[in-house]
């Protein structure tokens, strides 16, 4: 079992931290995982000129701008399970996220079948960040496993809350164990 997660913090803070506890826990259960940081890769900005979307050979789709995505979207493909990670800006995912999912035209029909999961962290109040992770995965036709959110606004606040820490566990364990 592979399982990556996406953080879409800017920020070294609770989201890398949310999302380094689910994959300890997938690790316990044998899966193999990568933690991929979206600030440290250089992702253009998606230029909305679908020329790279999957064509009817189901062959993933080429996109036009040469950046750290060319290294991302085959982890994508390769990944069994996908954890997505945002901090809540203005009740919504990050911006960090979304461009990298608008980045994902050239691949997404082949995401389908894929478990999918997401965790969010606001300081007050989480608006529809868990909702937009949801719907990025219902989109692609991924197998949602479940999701986790928690309140805590400066870096490293969240790594207090022990309930919090063993709903992340749990999650990294459901993700990890195939139920087929
Ligand atoms: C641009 C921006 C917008 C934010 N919007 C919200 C918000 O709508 N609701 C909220 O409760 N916290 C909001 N916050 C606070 C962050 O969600 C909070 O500090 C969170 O812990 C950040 O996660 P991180 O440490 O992984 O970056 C915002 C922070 C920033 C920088």
């Amino acid at each position: 079992m592979k399982i990556i997660a996406i953080c879409g913090s800017p920020r070294k803070g609770n989201t890398e931290w949310m999302l380094t506890t689910v994959l300890e826990s997938a690790r316990a259960e044998g899966a193999e995982t990568e933690l991929l940081l979206l600030r440290d890769r250089d992702i253009g900005l998606c230029r909305g000129c679908l020329t790279c979307e999957v064509g009817d050979d189901r062959q993933p789709g080429v996109c036009i701008i040469k950046d750290g995505m060319e290294e991302l979207l085959p982890k994508m493909l390769a990944a069994d399970a996908i954890v997505f990670g945002t901090p809540v800006y203005f009740y919504m995912l990050s911006g960090l996220l979304k461009n990298f999912m608008d980045r994902t035209v050239p691949i997404w029909p082949l995401l389908k079948g894929k478990r999918a999961a997401g965790v969010a962290v606001a300081n007050d109040t989480m608006g529809r960040a868990l909702e937009n992770l949801r719907t990025y995965s219902d989109l692609c036709e991924m197998q949602w496993i479940g999701d986790v959110s928690a309140l805590a606004e400066e870096p490293g606040e969240v790594a207090e809350n022990e309930a919090v820490a063993e709903l992340l566990s749990g999650l990294g364990r459901k993700l990890a164990v195939r139920r087929e």
